[in-house]
């Protein structure tokens, strides 16, 4: 399993460092056959799995749920989990617990983290006890209220010199990886050369240290038939499942299936009526 410490090489080396979300088991296997360096449990999963409008409604629970069913699968893969939303702002003591649940309860070997400012000093007293973070600058779309909506961060000569102020922070308080979202490709480009943490890009433009994609924006297993601009689809499974289903429902429909091979008969073998 590669390590913090790897992901450092891998960017003093410029090689770039692959990160895929993941949400059960089936996509961590799929993934860590594949050879993602790094799989994150995505708060995202409230929009791609669990239905919701936004990151907002996903609670701790459901990360620990998700975390370990991903962890089942890819047992031999660095997984980083979202603290989902409001679970590391009430208190220093509600931070640590959260965190503590998610490394020890769901098997993840880092949290992620939204935010600057009072984050970082949440994410410092979590490096501190032995909890390696990701922070997460840009679009951080648990803030999508505050924001006004998912937009591109950093456009502004204000806001591009906050971004370049806050990813030293990230260098400062000891974070292991910087989650850059939704920023101009020249700002991600300086931020990158700026730090000394791997820096991982969605939206971030070509020069990022590593990229990241959710899963089902990879395959096109979207519900929607929308993705964002930022985004390759390198399949449309979506199609495939939609007509597998319709399929399905075709030959019940028409008594096509069952087909004889799928039945059990009383006088066969008995190593034939093995039903699995
Ligand atoms: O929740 C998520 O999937 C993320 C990535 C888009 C970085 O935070
Ligand atoms: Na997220």
């Amino acid at each position: 399993m590669k390590t913090t410490k790897d992901f450092r090489k891998m960017k003093a080396e410029g090689q770039p460092i692959v990160m895929l979300t993941a949400y059960d088991a089936p996509g961590a296997v799929f993934a860590e056959n594949a050879g993602v360096d790094t799989i994150l449990v995505g708060d995202s999963l409230g929009m791609v799995v669990l239905g919701y409008e936004s990151t907002v409604p996903v609670t701790m629970d459901d990360m620990i749920h998700h975390t370990k069913a991903v962890k089942r699968g890819a047992k031999n893969t660095f997984i980083i989990t979202d603290m989902p939303f409001m679970s590391y702002h009430a208190s220093k003591e509600e931070t640590v617990t959260n965190a503590r649940r998610i490394m020890q309860e769901a098997g993840a070997d880092a949290v992620k983290l939204e935010g600057n400012q009072e984050v970082f000093k949440m994410a410092e007293v979590l490096i501190n006890g032995g909890i390696p973070v990701v922070c997460h600058l840009g679009l951080t779309p648990q803030s999508v209220g505050v924001l006004g909506g998912y937009n591109v961060q950093g456009k502004t000569d204000k806001q591009k010199d906050q971004l370049m102020q806050d990813a030293k922070e990230v260098d400062r308080i000891g974070a292991s990886m910087l989650v850059l979202e939704c920023v101009p490709e020249g700002l991600a480009e300086e931020i990158s050369l700026s730090i000394e943490a791997p820096v991982i890009g969605i939206g971030a433009g070509r020069y990022t240290d590593g990229q990241v994609l959710v899963y089902h924006d990879l395959i096109g297993g979207g519900t929607g038939d929308h993705y964002p601009k930022f985004v390759k689809s390198y399949a449309s499974v979506k199609n495939d499942i939609s007509q597998a289903i319709k399929h399905y429902v075709d030959d019940v429909k028409k008594r096509t299936f069952p087909e004889e091979k799928h039945v059990f008969f009383a006088k066969e073998p008995s190593t034939e009526q093995k039903p699995y």
